[in-house]
This record gives C-alpha cells, sequence and structure tokens, in this order.
C-alpha cells in the first residue's frame, strides 16, 4: 500500500547550525515542505540579521529539494519597529522560559515584563509560540505552566498562542477553553511514557524536555490526534544533539526524531486505524490555524521495511535498531 502527503509540514523543529547543519537540513528538506526552525542556537536568533543568515545557510543545504524554513526569533522585549521590519521573515516569535531547556538561558525571566512586545505581537498578527514549563517539579511543569497560557489568552484574545510539544491530558484539555490556542505534538510522545525514559535501563536517547508523562497522558494525546483535533498539529521538536552530549553525566535533553518521523507517523496511525487523518495532522490543520501556504510538494510513504541506523553520524535516533513498515519516496 501507498499513500501521498500533500506538503507536510513540521511545524517545530531543531536545525542546529554548522556542519549539523549538513545533516539535519537534507534529512527533513526530503520528507517536508517546511518546517518551523526553531532559534535556541548558541547565539540566539533574536534580530533579522541573525535571521537571515541563518535562513541562508539552511537554504544552502537543501539543494535541490522544494522546502521553506519558516523562521522564528527567540522572545526578547522587541519594539513594534523592529517587530514590523521582520514582516514575512518570520512566522512567529517562540518564548522559552529562562534556562528551561537547551540553549535557553537567555529566554524570559519575569513575565510582567514582556507585555508591551505582547501587545505588538497581538497588534501585528505575530504567533506566539511558547515553551510552556513552569521551573517546579519536573513532571508537574506543564501543569503549572497552564495558568500562564491561561493568562495570555484571555489578556490577548487576538494573538495566536501555540503550544509547544504538550505533553499531558490538562494541556489537550485547554484547548477548548481558549480560540486562540493551537498546540503542536511530537511523534515521541505519542508513543513512549516516562516508563520508556526510565523504567527499565535509563534512556538518554528519550530524555527530552517537556519529559514524557504518564500513560493516561500519552492516551489523551493519542486520543486527540488520531480523533482528528482541529487544533493539533504536528511539530517533531527533533533535536539532535552528539554522542558526547547524550551519553554522559548531565544528559542534554532532546530526541532525534527528524529520520524517522513520517514512516513512524504512518506507522502508529495505520495502527490506530486511522491513516486518513495523517494528511490533517501533518499538513491542513497547521496551514488552517497559521495562515500559511507550503510549496506544493508530494511526498510518497511506502510499505517497505527498513531498519533505523544506529547512528546518524554520531547522533542516534529516535527508534534506532528497529524496524518500522513505511518508508519514504519522495514523488514526482
Ligand atoms: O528536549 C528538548 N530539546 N526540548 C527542548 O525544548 C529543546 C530541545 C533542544 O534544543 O535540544
Ligand atoms: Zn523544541
Amino acid at each position: 500500500m501507498d499513500i501521498t502527503l500533500r506538503s507536510p509540514l513540521d511545524m517545530h523543529l531543531h536545525l542546529r547550525e554548522g556542519d549539523m547543519l549538513d545533516l539535519t537540513v537534507p534529512m527533513s528538506a526530503q520528507h517536508f515542505a517546511g518546517a518551523v526552525i526553531m532559534p535556541n542556537l548558541v547565539v540566539p536568533v533574536d534580530s533579522l540579521h541573525h535571521l537571515k543568515n541563518y535562513r541562508q545557510a539552511i537554504e544552502s543545504y537543501c539543494h535541490q529539494e522544494d522546502f521553506r524554513p519558516y523562521m522564528t526569533l527567540f522572545f526578547k522585549t522587541y519594539s513594534r519597529q523592529e517587530l514590523e521590519e521582520c514582516g514575512t521573515h518570520i512566522l512567529g516569535i517562540k518564548l522559552y522560559p529562562a534556562g528551561i531547556t537547551t540553549q535557553s538561558e537567555a529566554g524570559v525571566s519575569d513575565f510582567s515584563a514582556i507585555e508591551e512586545t505582547l501587545v505588538h505581537l497581538q497588534e501585528l498578527k505575530i504567533p506566539l509560540l511558547v515553551h510552556g514549563e513552569s521551573d517546579g517539579f519536573v513532571l508537574d511543569r506543564e501543569r503549572q505552566f497552564l495558568d500562564v497560557y491561561r493568562s495570555l489568552a484571555s489578556r490577548f484574545p487576538d494573538l495566536h498562542i501555540v503550544m509547544e510539544h504538550i505533553t499531558t491530558a490538562d494541556a489537550v484539555a485547554l484547548l477548548d477553553e481558549f480560540d486562540n490556542l493551537s498546540a503542536t505534538v511530537t511523534l515521541h510522545h505519542l508513543m513512549i511514557t516516562l516508563d520508556d525514559v526510565m523504567g527499565d535501563l535509563l534512556r538518554p536517547d528519550l530524555f527530552c524536555k517537556p519529559v514524557a508523562k504518564t500513560p493516561r497522558d500519552r492516551n489523551a494525546l493519542r486520543q486527540a490526534v488520531f480523533s482528528g483535533h482541529p487544533k493539533i498539529m504536528f511539530g517533531s521538536d527533533s533535536a539532535p544533539h552528539p554522542r558526547h552530549k547524550k551519553e554522559c553525566i548531565g544528559c542534554a535533553a532532546g530526541v532525534f526524531s527528524a529520520p524517522v518521523a513520517l514512516p513512524l507517523l504512518a506507522q502508529i496511525f495505520e495502527d490506530a486505524g486511522e491513516l486518513d487523518l495523517l494528511q490533517g495532522f501533518v499538513s491542513t490543520i497547521a496551514c488552517q490555524r497559521y495562515g500559511i501556504t507550503p510549496p506544493d510538494k508530494k511526498v510518497r510513504l511506502t510499505q517497505a521495511p527498513w531498519q533505523v541506523p544506529s547512528y546518524y553520524n554520531d547522533v542516534s535516533p529516535f527508534f534506532a535498531g528497529q524496524m518500522i513498515r513505511w518508508s519514504v519516496q519522495s514523488a514526482p
């Protein structure tokens, strides 16, 4: 059996910088028509100048592929003029609470000091993408942050707020409370729970932020996604780290899922008997929520089993060494 996806999108992707782009960009560019590029580089992407250089670097690794990098700026206080200048160069602004995850030290530490920038974003119709975790107990962080989402969504009703990589039943439920909230869900959070990360031997390759939660939470995500929830889009949060940063004391957070994202999505949607809903999850819903028109690109998936390599260069991918029933084949 084959399926053809129209303009699949990855609405949350870490490509990194420098040599790493040689691995990450062609991989996503072959499988996707576009992706939302995260700005948490060593020096955060927080100016138009930096963003243009970064986009150019990404494009130089796309080769012949039709792939649109939807760029984001790292949240800081921006003047209205700075944001106006960004115009069509950005899809949105990514807000990290300070220090909450990889390279987020320059993030927001005082939420009362960001009002003016939020007013500009709302007026200029620039979406706000949020890493929604508090600094509380690790399993409660997303739940504790929901009040911040509530406050933002009610005070800025015309601001499109994207709750990135939600992992809990409570976050899914919050989507129903406010029209201006959307969410992304990753592949790995649809598949694993905390037990997979640390219930047996500790698995650095599955350690990420937010950490995978309980079976009940995973079920809530699956139920929402496998019923075509109209506000939930696919964002892989694929976040490669080299082996020496994962297999060590002080393991970095991030699951490298880009090489397996579409094939495994096909597999889990098929297993759920909902293959027809994959198109919506990987493209249509994102186009509607963001009002974007990605490059017209068809990506064909065929039922040709393959074994996921243990490493791509020195990065261990999600599902390493395991078999996947579906493969990607670019179609004309
Ligand atoms: O696990 C994660 N890794 N979560 C994030 O929010 C950031 C990402 C990264 O950049 O490595
Ligand atoms: Zn991320």
